[in-house]
């Protein structure tokens, strides 16, 4: 799926991460891909994150899911909101909403957020942390574009969805079914439906924060020390002034705390792993029984296709000796040859055709149906159950 009339490059350069942009209908027919009754059926299930917003007057209370089925009719004439969060990993026809945006690399890629509400139903105003495209799926909805905010900006007190205080509009449009709005990270936005059965798809992105990432890369390099790995100090000389830590001693401990955490190299290998760690355990692909290489290469000989789990992250970096490193789920996969051009696929693709000329991959790939990252697509497994 291509979106017609958008340029990449002139996004990326005047809008991405820049300021808002209002994309009118550029898919070549636009279908709303998911029915507001599917939404709540979603909204009901076990292990999957969802949201109620009910608006009475100025205030906005939140409840989370998953909902009793008979939990939306109890709803009375005040306007609501129902959000879901990894719509994707369920329905394969919201995770292809992802495709026109795959030009942005899969690691930055959150998932695909779905929201349905009544007439005059909305979040409130707000800002998030990261992009986001707002495609209008169903119904219509006022969005109202406003400032930057960052942590300083004041949010209404003893609110748990961080609601700003004030909220002066730059920009205002009614976005139509197939309609785009971007959304930079930190700009105020507020988008309020327009009559009834509105239904918008929140292509959203994620940014590591840099104290998240430096503990967790510290804790990843903690976890392999010895500890026994101390100080040392076998050439000391006599203290002036015992009071003194000296700057000899500064120097070997500075190098102590920094000189594996300067590893380009590994810092790589644990970004790969990190990044496509899911951030759900949910749409488990797990097969009951492992396949074995035989199996997958009896399927390989009738030509069978393997999908890609939609909850699945996937993702390779080149290393500086060739090998290229395919990352899935957590794990990581050293390839090359034939291998390599297998992982460069399967990050660019959600399925491949399996073939009994791919034999030296076997082994990974039986790895990767193993761990649930990809399925024999004619099993019915690719629709997560
Ligand atoms: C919505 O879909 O109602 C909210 C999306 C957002 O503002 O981030
Ligand atoms: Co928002």
């Amino acid at each position: 799926m291509q979106l017609s009339d958008f340029d990449i490059d002139l996004f990326l350069r005047d809008y991405w991460q820049k300021k808002p942009l209002l994309i009118r209908n550029p898919w070549a027919k636009w279908r709303n891909v998911l029915e507001p009754d599917e939404l709540a059926g979603l909204a009901c299930e076990e292990g999957i994150e969802s949201r109620l917003i009910v608006q009475s007057g100025e205030t906005w209370v939140l409840e989370h899911g998953p909902f009793a089925e008979d939990r939306f009719s109890q709803l009375d004439g005040a306007p609501w909101t129902l959000l879901v969060q990894a719509v994707d990993h369920y329905a394969p026809d919201v995770a292809a909403l992802l495709d026109p945006f795959r030009f942005i690399p899969n690691w930055r890629i959150d998932d695909v957020m779905v929201s349905y509400a009544t007439d005059g139903g909305g979040v409130g105003p707000h800002f998030d942390q990261y992009d986001v495209f707002l495609i209008q799926g169903l119904g219509k909805r006022r969005w109202r574009v406003g400032d930057q905010c960052d942590r300083t900006t004041p949010l209404r007190p003893h609110d748990d969805l961080r609601l700003l205080t004030d909220f002066e509009a730059t920009g205002e449009w009614v976005l139509e079914p197939g309609d785009i709005l971007y959304v930079p990270p930190g700009v105020a936005h507020d988008g309020v439906a327009v009559g009834d059965d509105c239904m918008t798809y929140s292509i959203g992105f994620r940014a590591p924060s840099r104290p998240d990432m430096l503990m967790e890369w510290a804790e990843h390099l903690v976890d392999g020390m010895a500890d026994d790995d101390l100080y040392v100090d076998p050439d000391l000389k006599a203290a002036g002034n015992p009071g003194e830590i000296a700057p000899s001693a500064i120097d070997r401990l500075h190098a102590m705390a920094v000189e594996k955490l300067l590893d380009r190299d590994a810092f790589a290998r644990w970004f790969g792993q990190h990044s496509s760690t899911p951030k759900y355990a949910d749409a488990d692909w797990r097969p009951d029984e492992p396949i074995t290489i035989e199996e997958l290469q009896a399927l390989a000989r009738d030509g069978a296709t393997l999908a890609r789990n939609p909850a699945s992250r996937f993702a390779f970096l080149r290393q500086n000796d060739g090998v290229l490193l395919l990352f899935a789920d957590g794990s990581a996969f050293p390839c090359s040859g034939a291998s390599a051009a297998l992982a460069e696929q399967l990050c660019a693709q959600d399925h491949i055709l399996l073939d009994p000329s791919l034999s030296g991959a076997m082994e990974m790939l039986a790895a990767l149906v193993n761990q649930g990252s990809l399925a024999p697509a004619d099993d019915g497994d690719e629709d997560g159950d």
